[in-house]
């Protein structure tokens, strides 16, 4: 199969409606899956990763409807899941799979989690350990999926200190703890998105926060119950960065995206747009379901030309922004320079070599390291690229084939849908050519 063709385009302009958040998705799915009561979600997202969480949840005899654009999930309470009869596929999702760990290690029965290639390659021992300290068994393939999870009800009540920053292992300790036999804590020294405290908190649970030096520690009792409450889903912020990069690039451009969530664990990359230049207003800023959101727009031109570097605790809340923000260095006077980012090889492609890979075949002047990647300003060439297998690499080269000279084709650009399907046509309908 060829690949998709990216033409140079002059601006975007218009109006971008973007589908449901996909990570604020699988956990309003989630936990209405294990609320007391009914929950009517409205903007789910359609991505892939999102269908599959509805899948796996269905195989735990969950009642999942629909109606209209929302899903309605009858909620069987935290502890009511069915044991399944075949191994739940996560596909492409590390939300699903890591969140599903959590939830499954406190029901009374065994189940399998398994997932695409790309899924079984990556780090499970994260989620695992944790898991096993509060007396779940887990066997896996050395640390990776499939994970045979033989559940314990109750868990045993643990306190965790992350030590990695990441919002899934510090989701599936909270999971967990909701089936546990007293007080479980998480402490995180960095912040990372916060949509499943805000979320327990939305469906009655009592999420405890207390502010030390050692970071933030958050409880859950596992007496908690969760109360169903319908949700409105923000849209995703992580889909905006790619028009929201290409309008600052294209001067001219001029696009406006509604209610977005603007979650502030989420949002750096609308100040390190700013920082760089790019025109960006909020407006219309409000609440819904216990998520900050706004309408975001973007003017198109970039003024900034001091030096721009990314690292140590900025990295969690910019982790999926990184591959827009790569192709954004190529158009900045002083580049872009991401250090402290050694998680970025392990989400659902190695994105450092991926990023150097596709940039370099774009002629960009790129160096690779470790734990980041050094771009310089450069004239990007149309070339042929890859997605790796990566959605947002996939779309990050969408972005950076409107700023080359001449055609770029980029190869397994389907899996865009992982978390966008219908990602080109709105690029198509945005853009503006001549
Ligand atoms: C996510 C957390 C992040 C992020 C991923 C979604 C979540 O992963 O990269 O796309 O929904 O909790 P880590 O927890 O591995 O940092």
């Amino acid at each position: 199969m060829s690949g998709m063709l990216i033409r140079p385009a002059k601006a975007l302009r218009g109006e971008i409606p973007l589908a449901g958040d996909k990570s604020i998705s699988h956990r309003a799915a989630i936990l209405s899956a294990m609320a007391v009561g009914e929950t009517r979600i409205d903007n789910f997202a359609e991505s892939q990763d999102c269908r599959s969480t509805l899948e796996c949840l269905r195989r735990l005899r969950v009642e999942i409807g629909r109606d209209g654009r929302a899903i309605v999930v009858r909620g069987v309470g935290k502890s009511g899941f069915l044991g399944p009869d075949i191994p739940l596929d996560c596909g492409n999702s590390g939300t699903t799979m890591r969140l599903l760990a959590g939830v499954l290690a406190g029901q009374s029965f065994d189940s399998v989690l398994t997932g695409d290639d790309s899924l079984c390659r990556r780090p499970m021992n994260r989620v695992i350990e944790p898991l096993e300290a509060m007396g779940a068994v887990i066997g896996s393939d050395n640390g990776n999926a499939p994970l045979d999870i033989h559940g314990r009800r109750p868990l045993a009540a643990t306190h965790h200190r992350l030590k990695i920053a990441s919002a899934q292992i510090k989701s599936c300790i909270l999971l967990a703890g909701l089936n546990s036999d007293g007080e479980t804590s998480v402490t995180e020294r960095i912040a990372t998105r916060d949509h499943t405290e805000r979320m327990l908190r939305w469906f009655g649970v009592d999420v405890d926060e207390k502010k030390t030096d050692e970071g933030t520690t958050l409880s859950v009792n596992g007496k908690s119950l969760l109360s169903a409450r319908d949700i409105r889903v923000p849209s995703d912020i992580s889909s905006a960065v790619f028009f929201m990069v290409a309008a600052a690039c294209l001067a001219g451009s001029d696009i406006s995206i509604p209610g977005v969530g603007l979650n502030p664990t989420r949002s750096d990359v609308i100040g390190t747009l700013q920082h760089a230049g790019a025109l960006i207003s909020l407006e219309n800023e409000r609440e819904q379901s216990n998520e900050p959101v706004g309408d975001i727009r973007v003017s198109g031109g970039l003024t900034a030309d001091g030096k721009n570097v990314i690292n140590g605790d900025a990295i969690a809340g910019l982790i999926d922004e990184l591959p827009a923000l790569a192709v954004l260095g190529t158009q900045l006077q002083a580049g872009l320079e991401v250090r402290d980012a050694g998680e970025l090889r392990v989400k659902e492609s190695d994105r450092i070599a991926a990023i150097v890979e596709n940039l370099r075949r774009m002629g960009a002047n790129v160096e690779e390291f470790d734990d980041g990647f050094r771009v310089r300003r450069s004239h990007l060439t149309g070339a042929r690229v890859e997605s790796f297998g990566d959605h947002r690499i996939a779309m990050a080269f969408a972005v950076a084939g409107l700023l080359a000279e001449g055609e770029t084709e980029i190869d397994g650009a389907e899996c865009a849908a992982v978390s966008f399907p219908g990602f080109f046509d709105v690029l198509e309908n945005v853009a503006i050519y001549e």
